[in-house]
């Protein structure tokens, strides 16, 4: 139960269980275009590149986009590729499904590498492909695939991609600010994440980090007018404030969630607290009869896959709403094959949680009458 609102704590892979400090971030009316609130905007936006290994001033750009993390990915994808451009997505879950949709819609051309959704897809497969089809200039990969939980070799695709020339875009959704991930190691040309993941800020916007030489190549390439990448990030430039009504609230939560993050130690800091809540749900969830479904050597520290049980008195809206009552909120599945659902280790969640999410989840087996097969 979280202490300030009395509400559920959430083991979700975001929107999160936030600071009672973020919230209270959001109690203040700002204009959107009077200084208190440009400069804030101006701050994040520097904090979001120093998150990401780099600087404005070495060439690297931060552009909020109103809306969810998908309108971010969608803001990306129709900005950056160009009329006659195609699209390489590594999909192996349902973002990566997602960036394919977004592209059709756009009507981008796409090729795909498809792997299961408990497999990460390999440099070499990626490698392969763009011989394969030398009209590929664009490939995008989820870094977290949160379908899942698991975490695909950004780092080492993105070798492949820079190696062949193509522009790189990653969703780091899940990952951002709880991963480590620069654009030195990932080679990436776009990043795309959103304000209530890893930074623990609320839902209501997106980001999109990006080398300006690719941003550039952005301009008069939209799509949409609201997703217009460039458009929005010139706007910004040009006068320090959005082209459309930006989520005033939102941002202050989110420019006082970053300041979190930082004072708790920065992504490093962020990324150890998150792996050892994920060793600990995964242990403790193994102890008590539970089977994880990702190879540990892919697991992400973010949010972790576990088999339904086969008793037959199991029925996940039961178990969720059992351990709901104990003040402990899981999600569901979204396995392609096999029954699943998932516990997130990511938010203001620390040992004392996951140790009382791993006695309730004991207790609602209990209650509930479900054996664990040893
Ligand atoms: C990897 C990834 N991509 C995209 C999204 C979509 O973000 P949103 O639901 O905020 O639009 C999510 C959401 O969880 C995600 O985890």
């Amino acid at each position: 139960m979280d202490a300030t609102s009395g509400e559920p704590k959430l083991f979700t892979p975001g929107p999160l269980t936030t600071s009672r400090t973020v919230k209270e971030a959001m109690l203040i009316d700002l204009g959107s275009r009077e200084v208190e609130f440009t400069d804030v905007i101006a701050k994040f936006r520097r904090q979001l590149l120093d998150l990401a290994g780099v600087t404005k001033e070495a060439g690297f750009e931060a552009v909020p986009v109103q809306g969810s993390g998908t309108y971010g990915i969608e803001a990306m994808i129709s900005s950056a590729v160009p009329a006659g451009g195609k699209l390489l997505v590594l999909v192996n879950g349902v973002y990566g499904d997602r960036m394919v949709a977004i592209a059709a819609i756009h009507g981008i051309s796409t090729a795909t590498v498809k792997t299961s959704d408990r497999t990460v897809p390999t440099p070499r497969e990626v490698e392969e492909a763009l011989a394969a089809d030398p009209a590929i200039t664009h490939v995008a990969v989820v870094h977290c695939e949160t379908t899942t939980g698991i975490l695909n070799p950004v780092t080492e695709i993105g070798r492949v991609v820079k190696n062949a020339g193509k522009t790189y875009l990653i969703d780091a959704m899940s990952s951002f600010g709880g991963i480590p991930l620069t654009f030195d190691e990932s080679r990436a040309d776009f990043i795309v994440s959103s304000s209530n993941k890893c930074i623990e800020g609320v839902p209501g916007f997106s980001f999109v980090l990006a080398r300006r030489a690719s941003l550039d190549a952005c301009a008069g390439q939209a799509r949409t007018m609201t997703l217009d990448l460039h458009a929005q990030w010139a706007a910004l430039e040009k006068s320090g404030q959005f082209r459309f009504t930006p989520p005033t609230h939102v941002m202050l939560a989110f420019s006082r969630a970053l300041d979190e993050l930082i004072a708790e130690g920065g992504v490093a800091a962020r990324n150890l607290r998150y792996a050892k809540n994920q060793a600990r749900v995964a242990e403790g969830m193994r102890a008590l009869g539970f089977h994880t479904v990702i190879k540990e050597e892919w697991q992400s520290p973010i949010i972790t896959t576990f088999l339904d049980p086969t008793h037959p008195n199991y029925d996940f809206e039961a178990l969720h709403d059992a351990l709901k009552k104990r003040g402990c909120a899981i999600y569901p599945g979204k396995l392609s094959q096999g029954d699943a659902f998932r516990i997130g280790s990511v938010g203001q969640l620390f040992p004392e949680d996951i140790e009382h999410l791993l006695t309730s989840m004991e207790e609602s087996l209990v209650e509930l009458g479900i054996e664990m097969e040893p």
